[in-house]
């Protein structure tokens, strides 16, 4: 067999946390959603994503490196065959005619598949992988359009740095739902602790569940409500009032989980210690310390707090026995590029 490497090119991927959160497809093929969202990229939860460009098309192969693990490993499941079905999305994307094989490597440095974007992150090193192996000059927004491509609809808002506004777009337009930095990443001093309360993989992923979101009866007033928390979220974040947004925050999650919750199949992505630490969260605000919690599909928690907080709700919460460990995050850069040989 010809194993020829044309060309590698090395990229880094980071997770981001919603703060106004993505749920839903209204168009389940182009990967629209019903509503925009709002995140914030994490500067110390990444992918690092290596792609090898092979001349022999037969090759299509995936190796990860799980976190904390030593080894890569060959995957043959369903990991492959997202990475091979977005290949040839990416392929007709960037009017490619030709084929090559693929081999990629992935490299996470945090929990996969435990409701901490461990797909964003990758699928936004592979999508900028992809368009620099081939060359093509796109634009940034064009980028974000193609991770976003990837299915894991919310990688594109790990494309750009900062904090990242994701427009959900007009009818099926597809290139008019994209991403975009509206603040750069040290417009403000927030930290996100991710406070890991088990490394269970989630039994549903997020594509699944997406679908089963319009089954909740709540589902039509999230979009409703969505529109006056959109607006205040806004305000919250130009005139930085972290209580206002705090309180959002923790709104929106609410409004999340109660669609999860009530949606055909049901999803309970919370465990008790999810609750527990929400507990822990609220009586600490009691006690005159600043700090709000959001949650995506698993029962992991990010608590969102501002620097001159850190050190001591770190101490704090290195100590109860349901955490753990901490992965402390700061606003960070989007996708970038490391090395191409
Ligand atoms: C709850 O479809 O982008 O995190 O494919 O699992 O990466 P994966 O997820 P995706 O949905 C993300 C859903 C969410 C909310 C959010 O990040 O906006």
């Amino acid at each position: 067999m010809n194993y020829r490497i044309l060309k590698t090119v090395k990229t880094k991927g980071q997770a981001n946390i919603a703060f106004i959160k993505y749920w839903g497809q209204r168009n389940k093929n182009l990967v629209l959603p019903y509503n925009d969202s709002f995140s914030m990229n994490l500067s110390n939860c990444y992918t690092l994503v290596t792609i090898q460009l092979l001349e022999n098309k037969e090759i299509k192969e995936l190796f990860i490196k799980d976190w904390k693990s030593k080894r890569y490993k060959k995957d043959k499941g369903k990991a492959l065959e997202k990475v091979v079905r977005f290949y040839q999305r990416a392929k007709k994307f960037l009017k490619l005619d030709r084929d090559y094989g693929l081999r990629v490597y992935s490299e996470i440095n945090f929990p996969r598949q435990a409701g901490i974007a461990s797909s964003a992150s990758f699928f936004s090193g592979l999508a900028l992988g992809l368009v620099t192996l081939f060359e093509k000059k796109i634009s940034e927004r064009d980028l974000s359009v193609l991770a976003r491509l990837s299915g894991s609809g919310s990688a594109c808002r790990s494309i750009p740095d900062g904090f990242v506004w994701w427009f959900k777009g007009k009818g099926d337009d597809i290139g008019s739902s994209y991403a975009k930095s509206i603040f750069p990443f040290d417009y403000w001093d927030l930290v996100d602790m991710v406070l890991i309360l088990g490394f269970k993989k989630k039994e549903t992923t997020s594509q699944s569940g997406h679908q089963g979101a319009v089954s909740s009866p709540l589902f039509k007033y999230r979009l409703l409500s969505l529109q006056e928390r959109i607006k205040k979220m806004k305000k919250a974040f130009s005139i930085k009032d972290f209580f206002l947004f705090g309180s959002l925050l923790e709104e929106e999650t609410v409004s999340l989980h109660s669609v999860m919750m009530t949606q055909r199949p049901p999803l309970y992505y919370w465990s008790g210690k999810t609750i527990e630490i929400i507990k822990e969260i609220i009586l600490l605000r009691q006690l005159g310390i600043a700090a709000y919690y959001t949650i995506d599909a698993g029962e992991n928690i990010h608590l969102i707090c501002q620097k001159k907080d850190k050190d001591k709700i770190y101490d704090y919460f290195s100590h109860k026995k349901e955490v753990k460990e901490i992965i402390v995050n700061y606003p960070g850069k989007g996708a970038r590029i490391l090395t191409i040989d």
